[in-house]
């Protein structure tokens, strides 16, 4: 699984069209973040993803990808991701992962969000540290890449930033290692795989021009999973809840550009540090 891959690496030029796919993968994941309601289906939100994803001329990665039938995965509760959108209904407080994918003249761009139905105050306590959690550590793996930086040190930045968070939340996390983050380009799934913890090997050296999608998923109890009879739905196997952050981000000498984030990811990466370098 954590073959020793050669990375492949991506001009400036080709970097600035993958930040135009991923514009509209965030854009569409803002849409999303505001019609993600109480009552909506899950349905609707694919519906509006995918007239979105193609007003801008664009064409959503997920449809049709292995034979999938939407356009985003919307994973709700206990469902971890690949949630096949349709009729259900969602209600207050539901935990909402959406992941969305669109091709954009020939590139990609991946992300995932997750959300409260009824905003934050409608969640609970474990539910909101929980979010909050999987998206630091999000950040974290993106903050740990850096040209000539072992690729295997993001899944370790991952991994402290859940122990640490459990710790000083009082909550039992459990890191997902069934599915993981991956190379991104002219194709959704690239070499190389990128693990979400700490693993012996480690694992390539990160070159100028190296794109990844970076995408923890994390429980409030057990990582192991199932996946349900539709064939693409995954479940924690315990029930308990679980969110997915996720975003596509370039690596160069002169340092970080997460191409899914509208900011580029410049206010993240600068509290913690890490140098924000669009490519435009
Ligand atoms: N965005 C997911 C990933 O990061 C892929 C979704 S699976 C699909 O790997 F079939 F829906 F495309
Ligand atoms: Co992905």
């Amino acid at each position: 699984m954590f073959g020793r891959s050669r990375l492949d690496v991506k001009t400036p030029d080709q970097i600035r069209k993958m930040r135009l796919a991923g514009m509209v993968v965030g854009e569409t994941l803002e849409l999303i973040r505001d019609l993600a309601r109480v009552g909506a289906t899950t349905g609707e939100l694919d519906k509006a993803a995918e007239d979105l994803i193609r007003s801008k001329g664009a064409t959503p990665s997920f449809l049709g990808y292995h034979g999938y039938p939407g356009s985003l995965c919307v994973s709700v509760n206990e469902e971890v991701v690949h949630g096949i959108p349709g009729p259900r209904t969602l209600v207050l407080g539901d935990l909402v992962s959406i992941d969305c994918g669109a091709i954009l003249d020939g590139w990609h761009g991946d992300a995932a969000i997750s959300l409260i139905v009824g905003g934050r105050e409608a969640g609970s306590a474990p539910d909101l540290a929980l979010m909050d959690a999987t998206e630091d550590s999000m950040w974290a793996g993106i903050a740990a890449l850096a040209v000539g930086c072992p690729l295997y040190d993001v899944g370790a930045a991952v991994e402290d930033c859940i122990v640490d968070a459990a710790r000083a939340d009082g909550l039992t996390y459990g890191i997902i290692e069934d599915y993981v983050g991956h190379g991104i380009g002219t194709e959704m799934h690239q070499d190389p795989q990128v693990p979400n913890y700490r693993v012996r090997d480690r694992g390539p050296i990160v070159r100028s021009g190296v794109t990844l999608a970076i995408e923890p998923m994390v429980t409030l109890g057990s990582a192991e999973t199932d996946v349900l009879d539709d064939e693409w739905t995954v479940m924690t196997q315990d029930g308990s809840r679980a969110a997915h952050w996720e975003n596509s981000v370039a690596v160069t000498d002169a340092g970080l550009w997460v191409l899914t984030a509208l900011d580029g990811g410049e206010q993240r990466l600068k509290s913690l540090g890490a140098t924000y370098a669009p490519q435009d």
